[in-house]
């Protein structure tokens, strides 16, 4: 019997870092907001280990594929030795910064889980998310989130009053950012790299309102300055967006795609007509409503 789940992405309301660590990651104080644009993924049992087919050719499907870690070290922690086969079907754009990979590595621990019957506790999962990577945590759960740490300590949240009735624009350029780059170049941006803490709870504040435009006015992501600066084009998506009706614009995570808050479904699909149409076809872009008023 297979089982078939859908896998979202996510936007960061905010990417506050707060340092660079020790052990070589960055602190950060950030917000996640779920985004419904999903990845499906199949689960089978039978065969022998891990087998994963993708219908992206440009994404390994051998061990170094996320999926397959994530499938590896349930099976693992689980004391499991059947084997079992796993179907990606991809439609969230690679190396976006829409936690497509982390979303599958979680929806794989989660949806494997249950068709082995549930053998391992929520915090087990937990425990094998925070290792697979920064932000697999919080797709465990299906909330907005703040999220301390490197990432991975999750604290769910409400929907936001303030993003009510509105839409994401998603825009893509078709190109991809690496995040581990992204985060190296904050060492010549110092007042990103050290971010001053408390940015989280004031937005949570004003999330929290119902002024839209006031909540989107406190929208920050420190990875901005070394992105936007080497893909200026970035920048101008955001200035266009913004002379057109958004409310407010960001980059997600570490690029490439950025989002803009559009004041409603229609009015974010009109945004990315406009858009493709200014920017050509080779961008890639999504209109994604949020939970209703
Ligand atoms: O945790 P994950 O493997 O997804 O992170 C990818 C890369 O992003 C890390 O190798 C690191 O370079 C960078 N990163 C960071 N600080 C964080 C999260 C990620 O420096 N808090």
């Amino acid at each position: 019997m297979a089982l078939e789940r859908s896998s979202p992405c996510k936007v960061n309301l905010l990417l506050n870092v707060l340092g660079r660590r020790a052990d070589g990651y960055h602190e950060l104080e950030t917000i996640f907001h779920p985004v419904a644009l999903c990845d499906t993924l199949r689960f089978e049992r039978g065969g022998n280990g891990v087998s994963l087919t993708c219908s992206d050719p440009r994404l390994p499907t051998d061990a170094s594929n996320l999926v397959h870690r994530a499938a590896t070290a349930f099976l693992e922690s689980a004391g499991i030795s059947d084997g079992v086969r796993i179907h990606l079907e991809k439609r969230i754009p690679l190396a976006a910064g829409l936690g497509g990979g982390s979303g599958n590595a979680a929806t794989t621990l989660s949806g494997l889980n249950e068709l082995f019957g549930r053998p391992l506790s929520p915090v087990q999962l937990q425990t094998l998310a925070a290792r697979l990577g920064s932000d697999v945590p919080f797709f465990l759960q299906d909330r907005p989130a703040l999220a301390t740490g490197r990432g991975e300590h999750i604290e769910p949240l409400d929907f936001f009053p303030a993003l009510r009735g509105r839409a994401l624009v998603l825009v893509n350029p078709g190109f991809g950012v690496s995040t581990p780059w992204a985060y190296q170049q904050l060492a010549a941006f110092p007042e990103a790299l050290n971010g001053r803490p408390g940015r989280a709870g004031r937005l949570l504040e004003l999330l929290g309102g119902t002024d839209t435009r006031a909540a989107a006015a406190a929208l920050y992501n420190a990875l901005e300055a070394p992105v936007l600066t080497k893909y200026p084009i970035l920048a101008l998506y955001q200035e266009f967006m913004r002379a057109r009706g958004a409310l407010g614009t960001l980059l997600c995570g570490s690029g490439s795609t950025t989002f803009a808050i559009a004041e409603n479904a229609d009015a974010g699909e009109e945004l990315a007509r406009r858009f493709l149409e200014r920017f050509g076809s080779n961008c890639w872009t999504a209109v994604v409503a949020l939970p209703g008023r």
